[in-house]
């Protein structure tokens, strides 16, 4: 009987292969401890700690058992073929005491090894580069639009990756799917959004912006230039009514009313972008419940299609905007960037901005020709070209697909419908026919402190005025018609 045969008389040569199964199960299991330390007390955990000590760790330990068995099981089948006693013990101790040392010391190398890899990987992971620019091309949109954004200091992973186990797995997951998408160069462009399974907001932007908080009224000027000749500057300043979301601090209303902690509002929408939104439910502090249909609209929501509005729902680029030409070129001749002195340069300048190019090279180039064409007797002509150039690196990414057009903003209403997908006057309570979501009072969200240029400006009218466009009194809410972000359409 084999299992009789006294392990001395095993076949020559060492089981090494599962020597090393065992040091690397013994590592990763150290990696674990260490890591599990590291996410237990490390000040303020990272959420790729967890992938670490949780999926990467576990997977190392299971892998070195593995080899362990595997080592034991092609080590009998060689003494079996061999016709040589098949050894009795599962896994035998190194004999000796040299071999047992030496088993001991490689443990330990690899186990300091393992722990100054798993330390610096976590840094690695966590930090903003190799989100950023690990993978170089897929990511080059949103690294350049984010490292341009106020939250340029806020780690990606703070908004992408969840603390909690299943966050966690969920990211790996994806990181592993978007990985071998990245290796075989399959992946889509531009990136689409929104994204479907983002960490909810509430672990998110509430975990630095305290909803509760009371934000009051904004002042924000929104400086333009007309498409003329001479690009009159045109200004309007509002008083944003942003409110507040809980009473203890102020009055909970205004705009953040939608995220009163009181307030539930859930939506679908009937295109990927999020775009059209033909059913909303608000349920209020007292339990009410008021149902919301976009005309002609009669089908039952799945409850899987429905979504709870949060900060994201307006905020949707926090950290990665694409300016449209209209608003790109309007800051840089604000800031003096491009001279206003220069003719129709408004206009010439959105103009080749808006065109559509295969690469960023071709396009910085043809924009060039173009614009030096227009001014070739200025000596800004130089500045200028350098100017919009610049605009273009930043905002537009022509091998990824990724510029304003891709990514709708949902904040205001000018360049894209935002609130008006919801307070477009004809979304209409169910049991009440009459009630609908507010639209068309102006004042509502914000009021008109002043607008124009110059000396306008500094009439400020706190009662508001009504927006006067161009020339004339305007009251028609549905401005994304004619404003696409490139030149308004008459
Ligand atoms: C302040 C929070 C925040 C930070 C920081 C942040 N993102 Fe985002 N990211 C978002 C939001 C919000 C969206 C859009 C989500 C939506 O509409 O569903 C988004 C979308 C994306 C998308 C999908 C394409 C798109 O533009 O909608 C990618 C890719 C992305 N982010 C990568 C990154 C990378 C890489 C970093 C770090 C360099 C980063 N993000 C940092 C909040 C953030
Ligand atoms: C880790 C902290 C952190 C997180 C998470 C975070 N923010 Fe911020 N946010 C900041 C900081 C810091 C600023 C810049 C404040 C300043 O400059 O006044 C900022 C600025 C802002 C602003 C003002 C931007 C402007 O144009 O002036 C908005 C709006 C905002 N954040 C929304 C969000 C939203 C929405 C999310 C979630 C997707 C989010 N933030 C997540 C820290 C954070
Ligand atoms: C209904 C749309 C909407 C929702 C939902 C919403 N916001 Fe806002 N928020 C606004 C608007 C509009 C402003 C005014 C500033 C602007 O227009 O850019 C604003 C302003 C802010 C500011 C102040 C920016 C500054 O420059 O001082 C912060 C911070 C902010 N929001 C964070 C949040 C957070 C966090 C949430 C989720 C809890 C949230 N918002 C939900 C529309 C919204
Ligand atoms: C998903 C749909 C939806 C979107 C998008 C939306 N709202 Fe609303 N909003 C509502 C509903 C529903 C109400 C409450 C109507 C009611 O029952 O009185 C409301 C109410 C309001 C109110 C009145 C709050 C109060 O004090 O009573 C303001 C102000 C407001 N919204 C501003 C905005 C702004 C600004 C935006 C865009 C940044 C926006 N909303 C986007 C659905 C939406
Ligand atoms: C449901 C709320 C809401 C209503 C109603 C509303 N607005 Fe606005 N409006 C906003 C928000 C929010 C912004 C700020 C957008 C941003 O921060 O980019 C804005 C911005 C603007 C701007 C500045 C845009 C720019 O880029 O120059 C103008 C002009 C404007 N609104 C005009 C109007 C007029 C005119 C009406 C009435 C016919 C109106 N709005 C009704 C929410 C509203
Ligand atoms: C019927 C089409 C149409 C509608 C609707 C419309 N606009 Fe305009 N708007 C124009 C045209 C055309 C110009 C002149 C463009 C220029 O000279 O740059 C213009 C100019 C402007 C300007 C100054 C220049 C610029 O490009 O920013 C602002 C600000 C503006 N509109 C805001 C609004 C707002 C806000 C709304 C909705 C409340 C709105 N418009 C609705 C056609 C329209």
């Amino acid at each position: 009987m084999p299992d009789e045969i006294p392990t001395s008389s095993r076949p020559r040569g060492r089981n090494w292969l599962s020597y090393a199964g065992a040091a690397l199960a013994a590592c990763a299991f150290f990696a674990f401890l260490f890591l599990f330390a590291i996410d237990l007390f490390a000040h303020n955990g990272n959420p790729y700690m967890g992938i670490l000590a949780y999926v990467i760790a576990p997977v190392f330990l299971f892998l070195g058992l593995g080899l362990m068995v595997f080592g034991v099981w092609r080590q009998r089948r060689r003494a079996r073929r061999a016709g040589l006693p098949v050894p009795s013990k599962i896994f035998a101790r190194p004999e000796n005491g040299r071999e047992q040392a030496l088993f001991i010391i490689i443990i330990a190398v690899f186990a300091l090894c393992t722990a100054i890899g798993s330390y610096q990987s976590y840094h690695v992971s966590e930090s903003v580069s190799f989100c950023g620019e690990a993978c170089h091309t897929p990511m080059k949109p949103e690294f350049t639009a984010y490292k341009n954004s106020p939250h340029a200091r806020v780690a990606c992973v703070e908004c992408h990756v969840g603390h909690g186990a299943e966050n966690f797995v969920r990211a790996k997951m994806n990181g592993v799917h978007q990985l071998v998408g990245v290796m075989m160069n399959n992946y889509p462009h531009p990136i689409p959004t929104p994204i479907r399974n983002l960490r909810p907001a509430r672990e998110t932007c509430e975990e630095c912006h305290w909803p509760n908080k009371f934000s009051g009224n904004l002042d924000r000027t929104f400086q333009h230039f007309l498409a003329d000749e001479t690009n009159t500057p045109f200004a309007v300043r509002l008083s944003l009514k942003v409110g507040g979301a809980d009473s203890a601090h102020g009055p909970a209303g205004g705009i953040h009313w939608h995220v009163n902690a009181s307030n539930k509002i859930e939506y679908i929408s009937a295109d990927d972008r999020r775009q059209t939104i033909p059913w909303v439910r608000v349920t209020d502090a007292k339990g009410v419940v008021t149902e919301y249909r976009a005309p002609k609209f009669n089908a039952t929501p799945t409850p899987a299609a429905i979504r709870t509005m949060d900060c994201i729902d307006c905020h949707n680029r926090p950290a990665h905007r694409y300016a449209s030409p209209n608003d790109a070129v309007d800051l840089a001749i604000s800031t003096g960037a491009i001279d206003r002195a220069l003719p129709w340069v408004k206009s010439n300048a959105v103009v080749v901005l808006t065109q559509t190019y295969d690469t960023e090279p071709h396009a910085l180039e043809n924009i060039s020709t173009m614009l030096r064409s227009k001014y070739s007797s200025s000596p800004q002509a130089d500045v200028l070209v350098q100017a919009v150039q610049n605009i273009y690196s930043k905002n537009f990414f022509p091998e990824m697909k990724a510029d304003w057009r891709a990514y709708p903003e949902n904040i205001g209403h000018k360049n894209w419908p935002g609130c008006f997908r919801c307070h477009d006057g004809s979304h209409a309570a169910v049991n009440d026919p009459k009630k609908k979501i507010p639209a068309s009072d102006c004042a509502s969200c914000h009021i008109f402190l002043a607008q124009g240029a110059g000396a306008e400006l500094e009439k400020l009218n706190p009662r508001g005025d009504t927006f006067t466009h161009i020339d004339a009194p305007y009251t028609d809410f549905d401005c994304a018609r004619c404003h696409t972000g490139a030149a308004a359409k008459e």
